[in-house]
């Protein structure tokens, strides 16, 4: 790909973090702080994204079975590469910018470090299924696991994944912090302990200087 037809893609920014860190009530906030750039984006979110995806969602989040670790990751798996071929690839390359709600780092995080399954086979499945994609920016929300149980408390009942104990998610923040440190430049940990105002203004103050980034660039090239 040339850098023109590069420039004319969206860009695909991604938002994580463990249960409770508040990513649901942050999520229209940096969908809303894109929009005030007059781009077109398709918000969307995984396991799910498309009617496939939704179906197995609901598997993976409500099936009162045990699942084995393998198959919970081959269903996000199953979920991803559906949601990549009919939704993301073409919404990027129509130059639509995708905000998506978890992505890979997610597996990485849950059946990685939280299964224990570690990052070796995880690897496999993300280069055969992405083909080279990857998200341009990653936000990570991480909060201590005070503040997140905290937080789920306020909450409706618990789904089989969120029902999992501390150490589980202990486990999910660790891989999380681990990933970023090892990608730094594509992973930006923002401390969702603070109150929603300042995670917000910490959200804004990473965003805002990489999208007039590429927003200037991307308009530079395509004159
Ligand atoms: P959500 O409720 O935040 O949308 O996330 C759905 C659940 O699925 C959440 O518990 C995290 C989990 N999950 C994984 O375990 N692996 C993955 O690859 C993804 C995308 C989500």
């Amino acid at each position: 790909m040339d850098l023109e037809e590069q420039s004319q893609r969206g860009r695909f920014i991604t938002l994580e973090g463990a249960e409770g860190v508040g990513k649901s009530t942050l999520l229209p906030v940096v969908l809303q702080t894109l929009r005030d750039f007059n781009i077109e984006v398709c918000c969307t979110r995984e396991p799910g994204g498309t009617p496939l995806g939704e179906q197995l969602r609901e598997v993976l989040l409500g099936t009162e079975e045990s699942m084995s670790a393998k198959a919970e990751l081959l269903l996000m798996f199953a979920s991803r590469a559906q949601h990549i071929e009919s939704v993301i690839e073409p919404a990027l390359a129509s130059g639509t910018w995708v905000l998506c709600d978890r992505f890979t780092d997610a597996s990485f995080a849950y059946q990685g470090g939280g299964r224990q399954m570690g990052a070796e086979k995880i690897a496999v499945l993300e280069s055969w299924v992405q083909e080279g994609l990857q998200p341009d920016l990653t936000l990570l929300l991480d909060a201590s696991r005070a503040t997140s149980v905290e937080r789920t408390q306020r909450r409706r009942a618990l789904d089989r994944i969120e029902s999992e104990g501390d150490e589980f998610f202990e486990r999910v923040r660790q891989a999380y912090l681990d990933r970023a440190a090892q990608d730094s430049n594509r992973m930006v940990v923002i401390d969702a302990n603070p109150d929603f105002e300042t995670v917000c203004e910490t959200m804004r103050a990473e965003l805002l200087p990489r999208m007039e980034r590429w927003v200037n660039l991307a308009a530079t090239i395509s004159h």
